[in-house]
């Protein structure tokens, strides 16, 4: 949770947005996530984990049309992040599960919320059972649900990107939602539905220890780190969740809608890929004229 900023952080937050634009002033031609081509081994091992859809397959849901995922609230000046008890409560009795893979029978056959109802296949998350870094989404979308598998459509393939520009591969990380079902239509979820799927990420995030979590977009942020602001507010800036570093970002679905955002979002990645230790790079020219 988010503590309460005096005015010397304050002071700190100006100097660093200083430093950030003149990094964005450097950066301004950029505006893509290509892989650079020298990659170095940042994982931290273990094999990458597919976790199996366990819910067997149903008539597919009403399509509905994709709804814009990852819209920032308008922007503005840094706020003081408003103090609300996080949707996923850090302070709760201990996780029941044991593994990753038992987490992902349990949403498996999960009917805790009506989204059972909607969906084709449980997305439970997949990636490196011990990751240095966690991103988190905020539900999947029509072609997650209909494989079963974590950011596999448009947006999946612009996080690709942002993870290769990183120094990762996919299998490197792991990649997981706050919801495991399709809302239909994709509409952002609700709070009930957060509430019933809280205790599933929060397992897994006990049981992937990540170094550092990447939140997607403002349901991910929000949930994690219970706070109301939006996502141009909070991205950019270290928050935790359980004592794990936090550093909320724009959603790929928002990036595919606004590419001029992508600069901002590469800052947020730098820093994760500054506290991780991994080299920070500089897009190759032809990354540049993306
Ligand atoms: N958007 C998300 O938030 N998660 C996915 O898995 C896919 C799209």
């Amino acid at each position: 949770m988010s503590a309460l900023r005096g005015p010397q952080s304050q002071v700190a937050d100006l100097a660093r947005q200083a430093r950030e634009l003149l990094v964005q002033a450097r950066e301004s031609r950029w505006s893509g996530f290509e892989p650079p081509s020298a990659q170095p081994d940042p994982q931290r091992g273990g094999a990458p984990t597919r976790m199996p859809a366990a819910t067997p397959p149903r008539p597919a849901a009403a399509s509905g049309r994709a709804a814009p995922r990852g819209a920032p609230a308008a922007a503005g000046p840094r706020p003081v992040p408003v103090a609300v008890p996080p949707a996923i409560p850090s302070r709760e009795e201990p996780s029941p599960w044991s593994s990753l893979e038992q987490i992902a029978q349990v949403v498996g056959t999960c009917t805790k919320c009506p989204l059972h109802a909607t969906r084709t296949h449980t997305v439970p998350g997949e990636g490196n059972p011990k990751p240095r870094l966690l991103f988190v989404g905020e539900a999947p979308g029509a072609d997650e649900d209909r494989q079963g598998r974590p950011f596999v459509g448009a947006a999946g393939q612009l996080l690709d990107k942002m993870i290769g520009a990183m120094g990762f591969t996919r299998d490197q990380v792991f990649i997981a939602n706050v919801l495991k079902c399709r809302p239909p239509g994709n509409r952002t979820p609700l709070p009930a539905e957060v509430a019933s799927c809280a205790p599933y990420l929060r397992a897994q995030i006990e049981l992937l220890g990540p170094e550092i979590i990447c939140s997607l977009g403002n349901p991910a942020t929000q949930a994690l780190l219970g706070v109301t602001e939006g996502i141009s507010r909070l991205r950019g800036r270290f928050s935790s969740y359980r004592g794990i570093p936090v550093m909320p970002t724009f959603h790929p679905s928002y990036l595919l809608r606004s590419p001029a955002d992508r600069k901002l979002s590469w800052l947020d990645l730098q820093q994760i890929m500054q506290r991780l230790g991994l080299p920070l790079r500089s897009p190759s020219p032809a990354q540049e004229n993306e």
